[in-house]
């Protein structure tokens, strides 16, 4: 990988996240590439401490490439994995084709291996841009079946509000201590990813279950389905008591990971997402049982 690229007029800059006008050109990046606002981040807790973004400004502020790494500790198989995530990867149409993309990814490879993580992740929808880079696409899989019957004693859930402070105080604290939702794959940590995905899909709604202290992050789904995106929490309450504290009584329950902490089971289906999540290891990293991260840790 040791092409040419050409970066004439442009100023290679990393970990700029703590120069507010920096951050500002990235926020405008990935609105711009993708469609989503960032932005909110800051009123959340700010991004993950350990993000190390590697980009090429033009004049005036304006991003032209980026790609972010950051340390995203994983349990796959119930073994705690040192893994690091690839994000907020994009070139601006007037510097594509120059190599500043390559650049950037080989820039981000070497401090992962500098810092020796055993794995890389990330999502994409152009797993052909990595495979060079020797990442493989894992399959993901959902669960589906029968709702269990809720148990409905005890006090009910309450919404939480991110953007509130007690609220969100509430959360970066149950963020803090939680356990994996599973053991097949899940991650470990990722406060600030959980916390923008709350801000980037309408529908995730988010409730407390005080005598359990679990936040549950989930979705009223269409003709009597319940979805379950994620648990944060020190213990996985079963999904019964989830479903009754909630108020919930739908038919049909889909759980957006591996159920192996709930108390249930499901059926595994392949989970489409029009994403690839890949995975850069040495070692074998494929869930021993079908099963997803949850979509609170997407990045
Ligand atoms: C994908 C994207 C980052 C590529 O930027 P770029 O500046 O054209 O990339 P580079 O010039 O550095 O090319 C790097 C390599 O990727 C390849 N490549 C470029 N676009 C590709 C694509 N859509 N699919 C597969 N490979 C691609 C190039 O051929 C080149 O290969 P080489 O190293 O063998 O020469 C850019 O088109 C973009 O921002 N797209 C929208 C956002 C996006 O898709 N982000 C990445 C996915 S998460």
């Amino acid at each position: 990988m040791s092409k040419s690229f050409d970066s004439a007029g442009l100023t290679f800059r990393q970990d700029y996240f703590d120069d507010r006008a920096a951050w500002a050109a990235l926020v405008s990046l990935l609105g711009d590439t993708f469609g989503i606002d960032i932005g909110p981040l800051q009123q959340l807790g700010g991004p993950d401490p350990t993000s190390m973004p590697f980009g090429w400004f033009a004049a005036g502020n304006t991003l032209a490439a980026n790609l972010s790494a950051f340390a995203m500790p994983l349990v796959v198989n119930g073994r705690q994995i040192n893994a690091a995530a690839f994000q907020s990867g994009a070139v601006r149409p007037p510097w594509r084709g120059r190599g500043l993309y390559r650049d950037v990814t080989c820039k981000a490879l070497e401090w992962c291996e500098s810092r020796q993580f055993e794995a890389i992740v990330l999502y994409t929808d152009k797993p052909l841009l990595y495979e060079p880079y020797g990442f493989r696409s894992l399959p993901m899989h959902r669960y589906c079946g029968a709702a269990p019957k809720p148990y409905s004693a005890g006090k009910p859930a309450r919404e939480l509000d991110p953007l509130n402070k007690a609220d969100l105080a509430l959360l970066q604290e149950a963020l803090k201590t939680r356990t994996p939702v599973s053991d097949v794959l899940a991650v470990s940590g990722s406060a600030a990813m959980f916390l923008i995905n709350t801000q980037l899909d309408p529908e995730v709604r988010l409730s407390w279950l005080d005598a359990e202290k679990a936040v549950i992050a989930w979705k009223a789904g269409k003709s009597g389905r319940f979805g379950l995106l994620d648990v944060v929490a020190t213990e996985i309450p079963p999904l019964a008591v989830i479903l009754g504290r909630l108020g919930e009584g739908p038919e049909q329950v889909d759980v957006f990971f591996s159920p192996d902490k709930l108390d249930w089971r499901g059926e595994a289906l392949a989970f489409d997402s029009g994403t690839a999540f890949m995975v850069r290891s040495t070692t074998d990293l494929a869930p021993a049982s079908p099963a997803m991260l949850s979509p609170m840790a997407d990045f």
